[in-house]
Formats: C-alpha cells, structure tokens, sequence
C-alpha cells in the first residue's frame, strides 16, 4: 500500500498517491512480484515527500490492513461522544466478522466502567446488549434513558455486578497498572467473559509501564489457570493510550 503523512503537508501528495497505488500493482503483478495470498509480508511505499520514497514490509498478522492504519469510521449521528469510534475500531481490529456476530449478540450483557457520556455504551446498546453504565458524570443524549441502559453512578474500582455479565468495557483515566489489576480481579471472579479496555499511557516509562500492565493481568490469569487470548494495540483512533481486548478461551 503507498501513502502519504496524515499531515497537511502529506495531503497535498494524496491525489498522487491515490493515482500511484494502482498503477504500481498493476506493474507488480504483470511481474508477477505481488502475491495476493494473505500469509505474505505486506509492501508498504511512503512519500514522505515529493522528492523521496521509503520503501518497507511488514507482518499482514501485526500490522494494520487499513491503507496507512487509518481506520477510517464516520460518528453515528446517535452516539454521545467521539470516544464511540473507538471501540468500533478495536471491535473491528479485535475481532473478525464470525466472531462479531458470536461475541457481540442481542441479549447479551455489558457493564462499561467509566461510561459516561456513553459512546462505548452506545456501541453496545447498538447491537442489543444490556448495559450497567458506571460513571459519577452523567449520560447524554439517547443514553439518559435508554431502555438497555442502566445507570448507577458508582465508583468503578468498587462497583461488582450482582451476576456475572459477557462484557467488561472500561475506559477510565487511570494510571495502567491499577486498570491491569481490576481487570484481573474481573476475570478471576468470573464476572465476566470478554473485556475490551484502554490503558492510558503514563507520561515516562510507557512501555515499562504497559509490559508491567498487560504481564500482571498474564501472570494473574496464569496462576488461575484460566486460558485466554489478549490483544493489545495502539489504535488509529486512540490518543496516548492502547487499547485492549481480553477473552476467555477454552479451560486447559
Ligand atoms: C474518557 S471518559 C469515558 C468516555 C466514554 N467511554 C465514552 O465513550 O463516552 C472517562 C470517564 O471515566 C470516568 N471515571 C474516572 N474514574 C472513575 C471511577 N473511579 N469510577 C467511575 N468512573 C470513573 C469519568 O467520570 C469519565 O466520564
């Protein structure tokens, strides 16, 4: 995929980038250099100007399929905040289309600690799951009364659910390592299946502090023995955070 910077300076390049793209495939699949299988490393060509190319690859199983890691989504009209584009893009990221459909059903049940004004909420509510929205600040728009919505202004490091529930989702400005361990305990207790979460990145240290974060929550499940698959990503759409997706897999 060719590109530009997501600059104004590398808008001005796009138009050609946009022309390039097709015709340099073109020539490379005449040549025969272009595999469309989906193991193979994905060619990355960037301008960083006019004057000058980089040229790379990388793995089409850790890097992002989106043409310059743009996850491109428009804001549904309904949704409370832009934080909404978020987790979209880490369901879309996260998960493939079989298990969308699978994880995320009518029926099912979330709690979204730190939920307010509610755009991840939304995004739940959206494909029919019940939500227990947990925030002191208030819900707007659609989410203030929304029939799958219930709001309990409640600390989220305190707050446990009366049952167990499919969903955690949590996106409070937290420093990683106190996110890490409630999110842990979340899954020891068995009070939930799946989780999507952000860690918010520390202003020093963030990797020192982000490998700490994700292996407390590791070492935590391991002791437990419970089987897992966690992704972790820096997602177009996230700031100085990454955002997380931790599920239950079959028990050893
Ligand atoms: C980044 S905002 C969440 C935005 C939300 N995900 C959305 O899409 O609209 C963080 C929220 O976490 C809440 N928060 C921070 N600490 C909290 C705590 N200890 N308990 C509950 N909510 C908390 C804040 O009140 C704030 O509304």
């Amino acid at each position: 995929m060719a590109g530009s910077a997501d600059t104004n300076d590398g808008k001005t390049l796009s138009a050609f980038v946009r022309r390039f793209q097709p015709l340099l495939e073109a020539a490379l699949r005449e040549q025969g250099r272009l595999l469309d299988d989906v193991k193979s490393a994905r060619l990355h060509i960037f301008f960083p100007d006019k004057a000058s190319v980089l040229i790379g690859s990388s793995d089409p199983y850790n890097s992002s399929a989106a043409l310059m890691g743009i996850a491109r989504q428009s804001i549904p009209a309904e949704a409370p905040s832009r934080s909404t584009l978020k987790l979209a893009e880490a369901i879309e990221t996260f998960m493939d289309k079989s298990e969308q459909t699978r994880l995320l059903r009518t029926g099912m049940t979330a709690v979204d600690l730190g939920a307010a004004p509610g755009g991840w909420t939304w995004q739940m509510v959206s494909r029919g799951i019940r939500v227990t929205a947990v925030d002191n600040g208030p819900m707007k728009g659609v989410l203030a009364k929304h029939p799958l919505v219930e709001h309990l202004r409640q600390d989220g490091f305190k707050f446990s659910p009366r049952k167990a529930v499919d969903w955690l989702i949590c996106d409070m400005v937290e420093k990683p390592a106190k996110v890490a361990e409630l999110i842990g305990a979340w899954f020891v207790a068995g009070w939930c299946k799946h989780a999507i979460f952000n860690l918010k990145l520390p202003m020093k240290q963030r990797v020192i502090a982000l490998d700490a974060a994700l292996g407390g929550i590791r070492t935590r499940l391991d002791e437990e023995g419970i089987s897992y698959k966690l992704l972790a990503k820096q997602l177009y759409h996230d700031r100085e955070e990454i955002t997380v997706f931790l599920t239950k897999t079959k028990n050893r």
